[in-house]
């Protein structure tokens, strides 16, 4: 019969042996990958209204794709808790909150372009806190040697860095400088 197992640590030394590198860093990162994932739900319901307020087809058109891809974030986020071997749990991502509040905000601007460039601004906020967080999890998920949660929270960072970019490109096309065209064309 095998003895009961103690509550005690094994001897350092063992511990270290089996241990994974940087072990200081998973529970961090379990938290880290919580937090995120709620925060990624949170966006699902959000975004939809930041569509509908949109007035610019690129914008609606950039969002929504972005839509989809966040989607697959949420689902992308329970093959990382799998791939640790954990179950996927949420908590409360509370700068998502104020970040969603403030998109909700930029929402009931009254003039079509200005709602524009304030929901741009707000979805830009959002992508550069998840950009942040990615890239934190990957390079933590990397220390621990981590492969395959690594890989997955690095195609998610690529996705929010591709539709930050997307915003950018919105933003200049939609709202352009206060120099004229042939002065935009001037710059590099
Ligand atoms: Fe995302």
């Amino acid at each position: 019969m095998p003895a009961p197992k103690s509550k005690t640590a094994a001897p350092a030394a063992v511990a270290d042996d089996n241990e994974m590198p940087n072990a200081f860093l998973h529970e961090p990162f379990l938290d880290g990958l919580k937090d995120v994932y709620d925060a990624e739900k949170q966006l699902v319901k959000a975004l939809p209204k930041m569509i509908k307020a949109a007035t610019s087809e690129a914008l609606k058109k950039g969002i929504s794709d972005h839509l989809v891809e966040t989607e697959g974030h949420v689902t992308r986020l329970e093959e990382v808790f799998e791939s640790l071997g954990e179950t996927p749990k949420a908590k409360t991502c509370e700068a998502m909150k104020g970040l969603t509040a403030e998109g909700e905000e930029a929402t009931k601007q009254k003039n079509p372009k200005s709602r524009d460039a304030a929901i741009i601004a707000a979805a830009q906020k959002v992508e550069h806190y998840e950009i942040a967080t990615y890239g934190t999890l990957r390079a933590w998920a990397e220390a621990m040697g981590h492969e395959e949660a690594a890989d997955l929270l690095e195609e998610t960072l690529e996705e929010e860095k591709a539709a930050d970019e997307k915003l950018t490109e919105v933003s200049e096309e939609e709202i352009g400088s206060a120099d004229d065209d042939e002065d935009l064309e001037d710059e590099e």
